[in-house]
């Protein structure tokens, strides 16, 4: 399989690492999908839903650590190991994100 069946296959090209600074998140479409897409310090990728599930809040403008991302208008907390909040409140849609050729792939 070529890296473009890759990326055209099994996922949806949103854009390029370099479009999310480290330690942020972004916001972007991915076959229709509002996501956001977060770039750790340590370098890993993480994607989610872009509205938090609590009252709509902006994923993409939360604060992120290796664990959790926290949503900036209620601060509630979801693990990005499988998206549950920490609260035991509701928890987030997360998707396989990675980088293929320095595009940012997400399944979804
Ligand atoms: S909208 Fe995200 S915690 Fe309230």
């Amino acid at each position: 399989m070529s890296l473009t069946d890759l990326r055209t296959t099994t996922g949806h090209v949103v854009g390029r690492v370099e479009d999310v600074p480290p330690g942020e998140g972004r916001a972007f479409v991915a076959g229709g999908t509002q996501i956001a897409v977060f770039r750790l310090r340590d370098g890993s990728l993480h994607a989610t839903q872009a509205a938090c599930p609590h009252a709509g809040g902006p994923l993409a403008d939360g604060q992120t650590d290796v664990d959790v991302l926290v949503c900036p208008l209620h601060l509630y907390a979801y693990r990005w190991s499988d998206g549950a909040a920490t609260s035991g409140a509701t928890g987030v849609r997360v998707y396989p994100v990675r980088e293929v050729d320095g595009d940012l792939v997400v399944d979804v």
